[in-house]
């Protein structure tokens, strides 16, 4: 059963920001496209093959944008050079005698506070580092279409990421590469193990939808003991399903109503199409809503974004939550919609306590104030290739993440 999928619109929205530049002395203009929230850059050149990196660099640190007209493969060779100037090691400054003493005492190797600050430090150099690599635009044509020789056929990839456009427009190609990347994904799935039955079993993610590539909080869904009150109830809830993968886990598990909810319509159409191609519309229903749907379960699971910080862009809002708002609004609509001895299964990352952004005895007080108790936690470790990479400026926080279950029951039951 599916409720109140938006649809895709069968025109994009031809109103937006514009992009200006001056070509063949003509004033020339098209439609700004940039999923990043990023602005037309005010000044435009247009530029081909004959470009250096070095020049490229100097001027997209400027923030002049760079049309490209020249072959699509060395408008990729020349981002990548781009992107390794920007990422080239910088030369430790020197630090004089003075302002040495004046530094705060060293324990660990990491200085006082250093790694709330190397957070907030991180955020600024990528986002430093995507605005800079933005300023490489390429022109697309009708129906998706790069203009460029040698490019590959983006049609299907942009009208998935967009919807339909008959109308040309210019995008970052670091953005329309994404676009591209999110189809081939898209095509190919993801094979989830804790789905698989009898065969193997993908998830489609769509563009800008979170995807369970970092699968090790499925394998806590998959196995954690389920809640005795299913047995009267067989309904679960599953608040911000994104594709949809823990509603169908939990259809695997055998619950037989499954109400998952979603807030972001890309989403939503995303956990749509999985959800019939699995075979389990009849078990699963979605519905558009902030957090909660009406009524009550036996079991309701959420994986909400773990970073409370500000998303940079639409892309991110499935991993940044400003203020935890989504984690605090979850804890403190489970008493109202959960059965009497029904359980809330909270999924959550501590890397933010380890960047010194939420703290343990936060999140434990936030749990009492909802009028919750923790009746069990378990926990896994990543498996993800970043939290090996000592290179990497969190790796301190990063080796040290942890993905808990946290199973909640109401303090006070009927
Ligand atoms: C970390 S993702 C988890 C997605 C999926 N449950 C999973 O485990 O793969 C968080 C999801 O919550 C959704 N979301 C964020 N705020 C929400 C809200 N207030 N109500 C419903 N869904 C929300 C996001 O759109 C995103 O799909």
């Amino acid at each position: 059963m599916v409720h109140s999928i938006p649809s895709l619109p069968t025109q994009a929205s031809t109103t937006g920001p514009i992009i200006t530049w001056l070509e063949g002395e003509q004033t020339h203009t098209a439609r700004w496209q940039s999923e990043s929230r990023l602005s037309p850059p005010k000044k435009v050149l247009v530029v081909d093959d004959t470009l250096t990196a070095d020049r490229a660099y100097r001027m997209a640190c400027e923030g002049i944008g760079l049309l490209w007209r020249g072959d699509f493969q060395n408008a990729r060779q020349l981002l990548d050079a781009m992107a390794r100037r920007i990422d080239k090691p910088k030369k430790p400054k020197r630090i004089s005698k003075t302002q040495e003493a004046k530094r705060p005492s060293v324990q660990d190797g990491s200085t006082p506070d250093s790694i709330g600050a190397a957070f907030h430090a991180y955020r600024l150099a990528q986002s430093q580092r995507s605005r800079t690599l933005a300023q490489l635009l390429i022109p697309i044509g009708p129906h998706h279409q790069i203009q460029l020789a040698r490019a590959p056929k983006t049609g299907l990839a942009g009208e998935e990421a967009f919807g339909p456009m008959s109308e040309d427009y210019v995008i970052p190609l670091r953005e329309m590469l994404g676009v591209v990347g999110a189809h081939e994904w898209r095509k190919k799935g993801l094979v989830i193990d804790t789905l698989k039955t009898d065969e193997e079993r993908r998830i489609y993610p769509h563009y800008g939808v979170f995807s369970p590539i970092r699968g090790e909080y499925l394998d806590l869904i998959s196995k954690a003991k389920l809640p005795q009150a299913l047995e009267a109830h067989s309904r679960a809830f599953d608040i911000g399903t994104g594709t949809g993968v823990l509603a169908a886990i939990l259809a695997v598990r055998g619950i037989e109503e499954i109400v998952a909810s979603e807030i972001d319509p890309r989403a939503l159409r995303c956990a749509q199409d999985n959800i019939q191609q699995l075979g389990y519309a009849e078990k699963i229903q979605l519905v558009e809503t902030n957090l909660f749907p009406d009524g009550k379960a036996s079991l309701i699971v959420c994986n909400p974004p773990w970073i409370p910080a500000r998303p940079s862009s639409s892309l991110e809002r499935a991993i940044y939550d400003p203020d935890s708002q989504m984690l605090r609004g979850f804890l403190n609509g489970l008493v109202t919609h959960l059965q009497s001895t029904g359980e809330g299964w909270l999924i959550l990352s501590d890397l933010a306590e380890h960047l010194g952004l939420r703290s343990r005895a936060q999140l434990l007080t936030w749990i009492a104030e909802a009028g919750l108790v923790v009746l069990a936690q378990e926990s896994i470790k990543p498996r993800h290739s970043k939290a090996a990479d000592k290179s990497d400026a969190l790796y301190a926080a990063r080796s040290a993440e942890i993905t808990t279950l946290w199973r909640l029951g109401r303090a006070n039951p009927d």
